[in-house]
């Protein structure tokens, strides 16, 4: 269902990476980055997209952890304070507890995500070369992780649904109006999503009988759709 193409990805996630971390310089300092961008070979671009293509994979891994050491921290300072202003926050210690829980249970959704991701593309294979232990993800990638959980809740859980239909509910309707169901066949119109994100507007699109792609160079984003939209099989 999704197109992507190669090499692009790897500049998507890392792109706004690289513009984060310049120095103030704007245009110029952006104007550098293109110019080393087209310099690579394509062993050199197929290097860096494998690299980063193992560095999202490490991003999902280690999120777990992420969470805990930050929970462990606030548990710390909550225990450095007085008893008496401890005690303003009876139930500061429990939320916590509830927090890591939480953390256990999507990690738990995470590693499912990422297993078999390898061979999830039919024109590439991500051997692993020895990409087995976890390091600490940059705050970039796990600030977009996040968000990618964020956006499960909006495109594929119970509780996104009145978003979904403020979004996504206008654009299926156009389609509606433009190419109705009993004046042609719906499945001999080809909608094209682009940035389709975590599938959910292509499928509902699908969902409606029209041939439907989305592309998506995300890697965050390409990993979890697969799994949402060919790899389970109930919803919420
Ligand atoms: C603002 S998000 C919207 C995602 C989705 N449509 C939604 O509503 O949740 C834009 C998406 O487009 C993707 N994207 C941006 N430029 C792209 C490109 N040139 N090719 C493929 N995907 C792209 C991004 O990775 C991101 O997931």
């Amino acid at each position: 269902m999704f197109t992507h193409s190669r090499g692009q990805r790897r500049r998507r996630d890392s792109e706004e990476s690289e513009r984060n971390h310049a120095e103030p310089g704007g245009d110029l300092e952006f104007g550098s980055y293109t110019a080393r961008r087209q310099r690579k070979s394509p062993e050199e671009e197929e290097r860096l997209e494998r690299e980063h293509f193992w560095k999202i994979i490490n991003t999902f891994t280690c999120y777990g952890s992420h969470i805990h050491e930050r929970v462990n921290r606030a548990e710390r300072q909550f225990l450095s304070l007085p008893k008496s202003q401890q005690n303003m926050m009876p139930n500061f210690q429990s939320n916590l507890d509830r927090i890591r829980k939480c953390a256990d249970h999507n990690q738990e959704i995470l590693q499912l995500i990422v297993n078999d991701c390898t061979c999830m593309f039919e024109n590439k294979e991500y051997s692993n070369n020895g990409h087995n232990k976890p390091t600490p993800a940059s705050t970039f990638d796990m600030d977009k992780l996040k968000s990618t959980i964020k956006q499960f809740v909006r495109d594929w859980s119970e509780e996104g649904k009145s978003e979904r239909e403020v979004c996504y509910q206008p654009i299926i309707n156009e389609i509606l109006k433009y190419f109705p169901k009993d004046k042609c066949d719906p499945s001999d119109i080809t909608i094209l999503v682009p940035g389709a994100g975590l599938g959910r507007l292509a499928w509902e699109i699908a969902m409606h009988g029209y041939s439907c792609q989305g592309n998506e160079w995300s890697f965050f984003m390409l990993f979890s759709s697969n799994f949402v939209l060919n790899r389970i099989a109930r919803s919420s």
